[in-house]
């Protein structure tokens, strides 16, 4: 599960449906900056990002696209979601993950998770922990699914004060798994 490792070139690497992830490149920025879901500092931090997410530097952050196949020239596919993450010592963190709404329930964030580990663990990860709002119990059925459990909480963690649920997988993450 390691096909996201390195500075390769952007090929595909987990597929839901007609929908392709791949790593992300500069030429990605607007489309997503148009999904709805992302935090205020992923998109603060994005032109950054997406300037050394293919680097080969394993503390380089992640960013992965999903983007409809079309099975036209690359630039016709829209973007349909986005995952964003970095190795911070021996563990993978997702720094976040957002679907667009037309495209929920079907796939698209679980493939976007998987790819994501799979990248984080391919840099030395042996473990994915990430942080969620104690009311975003959407998002939190997506992670239990995947084999995330929480292990405690962040009081205020959210610029609006909300907590979060702090949860982590141990395992790699088996996309195919029900
Ligand atoms: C959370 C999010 C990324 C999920 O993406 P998605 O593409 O809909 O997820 P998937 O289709 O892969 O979901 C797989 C499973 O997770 C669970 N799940 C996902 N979203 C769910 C929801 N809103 N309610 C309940 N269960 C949900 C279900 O078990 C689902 O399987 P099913 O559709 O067969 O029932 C998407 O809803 C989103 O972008 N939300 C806004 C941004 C956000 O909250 N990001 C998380 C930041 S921590």
């Amino acid at each position: 599960m390691n096909r996201a490792r390195g500075s390769g070139p952007a090929r595909p690497q987990e597929t839901a449906g007609a929908t392709v992830v791949r790593g992300a490149t500069a030429d990605d920025a607007a489309g997503i900056q148009a999904l709805p879901g992302l935090s205020n500092s992923t998109l603060r931090s994005l032109d950054r990002d997406l300037a050394t997410a293919r680097s080969s530097e394993p503390r380089a952050p992640v960013v992965l696209v999903a983007v409809a196949a079309s099975g036209g020239a690359a630039a016709d596919e829209p973007i349909v979601g986005a995952a964003f993450g970095l190795l911070q010592f021996d563990e993978g963190h997702v720094l976040d993950l957002a679907v667009a709404p037309q495209h929920r329930r079907g796939g698209v964030g679980g493939a976007l998770l998987a790819a994501l580990d799979a990248a984080l663990r391919g840099r030395g990860a042996v473990a994915l922990t990430l942080e969620v709002r104690e009311g975003n119990l959407g998002a939190q059925a997506l992670y239990r699914r995947l084999g995330f459990t929480a292990e405690g909480g962040r009081p205020g963690y959210y610029p609006d004060g909300e907590d979060a649920l702090l949860m982590w997988r141990r395992a790699a993450v088996d996309h195919g798994g029900g």
